[in-house]
């Protein structure tokens, strides 16, 4: 996984700042939204971040 990698545009939010997020225990995307932010503007990258909660949480 690339941490680098920005998924939510809208907030600067990166794959690495989810997976940290995940591992600090936000399991849902409920909960990585409200720790990250991320998906809660234009709402567009919902489905890669739920992608990237499936595949971190498996
Ligand atoms: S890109 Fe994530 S809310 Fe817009």
């Amino acid at each position: 996984m690339d941490r680098n990698k920005v998924v939510c545009r809208c907030f600067n939010v990166t794959a690495g700042a989810i997976e940290d997020a995940v591992k600090s225990g936000a399991k849902t995307f409920e909960a990585v939204q409200a720790k990250t932010s991320c998906s809660t503007g234009c709402g567009c990258c919902k489905p890669d971040v739920i992608e990237l909660i499936n595949q971190l949480t498996k």
